[in-house]
């Protein structure tokens, strides 16, 4: 069964919830028949709004972050369930933004997939090595550790409805996309990982996407390699053109 084919812009920080709203009727009418499913990433206060505009849309709205808890004392933290009342239907999860900059750990990581699969949306998990870790050959040992200690103990039939995104730090809003060789050789060796955790037909069925500088010129390259299954989409998703292009870019041979 061929695997499902994804674009995901994550605006990070960016654009109001007006400005969202803006944004998701300009894009709509340019993706119209795009082979890869879309899925923005937007702020929380902007979910709403661009959840409405992508109503009847094959838009896909979600959130950048969760805590894991299902409620209680976390000041400034947010539920699952209040992303999904909002409007959200998916949640980046461990974004190398989130792991360097605000300390997440892996195990953390897990107990948030965890969340969000049993309140019903959908994880994306992120994965990434930094440039000192691949320049001293450890990539291999970083991602395995980071899948491991994301994902193990999930059931099978839920892993199903992970999506996974291979994100090398080096290759985020520097401008240095990873080679299509580099990035395929990455998402097979996460492959294996996941064929380790949860059986090979099921690590065949879950989409690994590789993000890190995509522009509508690499995306199509990157997106033919055998175990890339579409990208994840910063600075270049903010313009809806742009992102439209690299959309229209990504295909895979039916
Ligand atoms: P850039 O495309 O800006 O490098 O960001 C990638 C990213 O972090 C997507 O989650």
């Amino acid at each position: 069964m061929p695997r499902d084919l994804y674009v995901i812009g994550n605006w990070k920080m960016y654009k109001t919830a007006r400005e969202a709203a803006g944004y998701v009727e300009e894009l709509e009418p340019k993706v119209q028949g795009c082979q890869a499913k879309i899925y923005l990433a937007v702020p929380y206060t902007s979910i709403a709004s661009a959840a409405r505009s992508a109503k009847n849309t094959p838009i896909t709205i979600g959130a950048q972050n969760m805590n894991d808890a299902r409620e209680g004392a976390f000041t400034g933290e947010i539920a699952a369930l209040m992303l999904k009342e909002a409007g959200a239907e998916f949640v980046l999860l461990g974004h190398s933004e989130r792991r360097k900059i605000f300390g997440e750990s892996s195990e953390f990581v897990h107990k948030k997939t965890v969340r969000a699969l049993q309140e019903g949306l959908q994880p994306i998990v992120c994965v990434g090595e930094d440039l000192e870790e691949r320049e001293s050959g450890r990539t291999e040992e970083v991602l395995k550790h980071q899948l491991e200690k994301s994902l193990s103990g999930i059931p099978a039939e839920d892993a199903l409805k992970i999506i996974l995104a291979y994100e090398p730090v080096w290759a985020i809003g520097t401008g240095k996309t990873a080679t299509p060789k580099i990035a395929q050789e990455a998402h097979a060796f996460c492959r294996s990982c996941l064929a380790d955790l949860f059986g090979k037909k099921v690590a065949g069925q879950i989409s690994i996407l590789y993000g890190g500088s995509v522009k509508p010129e690499s995306a199509g390259p990157l997106a033919a390699q055998k175990d890339i299954d579409g990208v994840l989409v910063g600075g270049a998703s903010l313009d809806p053109h742009t992102f439209a292009e690299i959309a229209l870019n990504c295909e895979k041979p039916t």
